[in-house]
């Protein structure tokens, strides 16, 4: 028998509205004016996420985040730049790996997946290497759930005169980046964490000096974001096979971010939910992994313990036998299990994840009177 997850509290992809589904529910001609029109208008709201700043354009691509990211390395990096990676996670490390396939010469100040970064190491790699063109850093560190603040790392690369490039995929839409004058060279995000769309487009809001120098750079013909932002400024389409359905979707999905409120609605929303679940986690005995400090609202990483660690197969069936989704930590210092707060649910569908959660701990056998205890507050 096969499970459907209702509710997935996951990395991604996520829950989201009825809406953004229907959206889907109809067929698009690529090269039509209207389809043209409707990528116009996803271009235009993914910069209104990020305040329009002058000077940037958003630039969609088929395929997930990594597609995206793959395709801002190799297009805004050319052949004499460097590139430093500020890692405290897998994501961290996924630029890194992907920089490294893409032969770019390359340094890693590698931090421990439950430290912060450290703006005064980058800031003396800074000043010992002139041959660093540019630094990229994962905003939320989604493994951990920690988010790497931007402003100290901005601060230090500006000081430096050299360009950063932000992977804000389970950021963006739901914590600030401001980008306006600043040394941001490229905002990379995906459809389907904070801006609950369906997943198949990743984008870059790149700035437009840097995609104007980049013509010819990239030796991938299809991760090549200087020609596909030369495409939609040339004849408004895609250069590829758009995922055209998943376009529709992700419009609703900006449409609903905006009528929600946008960014700053979106992330009372989420710290909201994470700041319930880590209170309702802590009284069944749960810890998260990292202080309220570090810790974002889109994802929440717990510890695991010991004595759950071998029945945590077990509680995850559970909850999926009631239509929920969650998933293992993927870090490496610690045993966890992450909890997203991101996706279009109601505060009803949350309380009920605390329920299930609670029965399903004390189904798995562990600890029946810490399970109970988170239910029924
Ligand atoms: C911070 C971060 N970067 C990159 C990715 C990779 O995105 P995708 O799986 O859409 O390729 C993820 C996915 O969870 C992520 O959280």
């Amino acid at each position: 028998m096969t499970s459907h997850c209702a509710l997935l509290l996951t990395p991604g992809p996520l829950t989201t509205a009825a809406s953004t589904r229907e959206a889907m529910l109809r067929d698009w001609g690529s090269r039509e004016p209207d389809f043209i029109a409707l990528t116009r208008r996803l271009r235009s709201q993914l910069l209104d996420v990020i305040g329009t700043p002058s000077g940037y354009a958003a630039v969609p691509l088929q395929g997930s985040g990594t597609y995206a990211i793959e395709a801002t390395l190799s297009t805004l990096l050319g052949p004499r730049d460097r590139l430093l990676v500020m890692s405290n996670g897998v994501y961290g490390k996924r630029i890194a790996t992907i920089a490294e396939r893409l032969g770019h010469s390359l340094i890693v100040i590698d931090t421990d997946e439950t430290a912060a970064l450290d703006p005064q190491k980058l800031d003396a790699e800074l000043a010992a290497d002139s041959q660093i063109s540019h630094v990229a850093m994962a905003h939320g560190e989604t493994s951990s759930g920690r988010i790497n603040p931007i402003e100290p790392i901005v601060e230090v690369v500006a000081s430096h005169g050299r360009a950063l490039l932000i992977d804000a995929m389970s950021t963006f839409g739901a914590i600030p980046i401001d980008v306006e004058n600043s040394p941001i060279a490229a905002v990379i995000a995906s459809s389907n964490k904070c801006l609950e769309g369906v997943p198949g487009i990743g984008f870059a809001i790149a700035r437009i000096s840097d995609l104007q120098r980049a013509t010819g750079v990239s030796r991938s013909l299809s991760l090549d974001l200087h020609a596909q932002w030369r495409g939609f400024e040339g004849n408004g389409q895609w250069r590829f096979t758009p995922p055209v359905q998943v376009i529709a979707a992700a419009v609703e999905a900006l449409n609903l971010h905006a009528s929600e409120g946008g960014v700053s609605a979106r992330h009372a929303r989420y710290a909201k939910r994470a700041e319930r679940l880590v209170r309702t986690m802590e009284s069944m005995g749960l810890e998260a992994l990292l202080p309220a400090d570090a810790r974002g609202p889109c994802i929440v990483a717990f510890r695991t313990p010991e004595d759950l660690s071998s029945k945590f197969e077990i509680l995850i069936d559970h909850l999926r036998a009631v239509g929920i989704a969650i998933y293992p930590g993927k870090l490496t210092v610690a045993d966890t299990f992450r909890i997203g707060c991101m996706g279009a649910f109601d505060g009803s569908a949350w309380e009920r994840f605390f329920d299930c959660f609670g029965a399903a701990l004390c189904k798995a056998g562990w600890r029946q009177e810490a399970a109970l205890a988170g239910l029924g507050e």
